[in-house]
């Protein structure tokens, strides 16, 4: 069983991921974390991250980058988003998503492409979106929490131009698959918005 979970940075989609994976009794991928890694070792190298050949020579990170607490900030992700709109990037980052997706036991996978491009064949799929101002206002908080030195205005910002360039990349940018549910969670809270999805992918397992 593959349920894919695509959607905007902060929508929830990781949450809901996670849980899904929990309900479910499979394993669970956040591939945003992969573009991140990506993102930060151009970083790490000096590199630039418009700059394909760069980004694609992060795309070998070590594995112990996957850890580093640095890819859940801003900073990274917005690098994560420079980077992912390379072809080359993507296409490097292929395999090991689809392997995991296609485990024998099924999977959780949650990102930009899930259902469009790593795995179309998914049994469940699911579009998880928030308005701008409820994903900034979270985010907000966590960073808060972090000790993350941030106004809400920049992060606003900071999550409308991702989204406009997630949206608007030429190779696998960020759209609802045909045939994804679409769960709106700006008015949800966690356990709100968790049954909510299980709820949704247990109508699609049913079909
Ligand atoms: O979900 P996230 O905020 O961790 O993702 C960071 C960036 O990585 C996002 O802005 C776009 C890119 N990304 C992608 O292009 N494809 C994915 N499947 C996951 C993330």
């Amino acid at each position: 069983m593959i349920i894919a979970v695509d959607g905007p940075t902060a929508s929830g989609k990781g949450t809901i991921a996670k849980a899904l994976a929990a309900h479910f009794g499979v394993p669970h991928l956040d591939t945003g974390l992969l573009y991140r890694a990506v993102g930060r070792q151009v970083f790490l190298d000096g590199g630039n991250p418009d700059d394909p050949a760069s980004a694609l020579a992060a795309t070998t990170f070590p594995e112990g980058l996957l850890n580093d607490p640095e890819l859940r900030s801003e900073a990274t992700g917005g690098l994560a988003s420079r980077v992912s709109v390379h072809p080359a990037v993507r296409t490097a980052l292929l395999a090991r998503q689809q392997a995991f997706a296609n485990q024998p036991g099924g999977a959780v996978l949650d990102g930009r492409d899930i259902a469009t491009v790593i795995a179309p064949h998914a049994h469940a799929k699911l579009f998880v979106t928030a308005s701008v101002a409820a994903r900034a206002l979270r985010r907000f908080m966590e960073m808060r929490k972090r000790g993350e030195d941030v106004t809400r205005e920049a992060i606003e910002a900071d999550l409308a131009a991702r989204d406009e360039r997630d949206r608007t990349r030429a190779t696998a940018p960020l759209v609802q698959a045909p045939g994804a549910a679409l769960l709106d969670t700006s008015a949800l809270g966690r356990e709100a918005a968790v049954a909510a999805a299980i709820a949704l992918v247990e109508k699609q397992l049913a079909r």
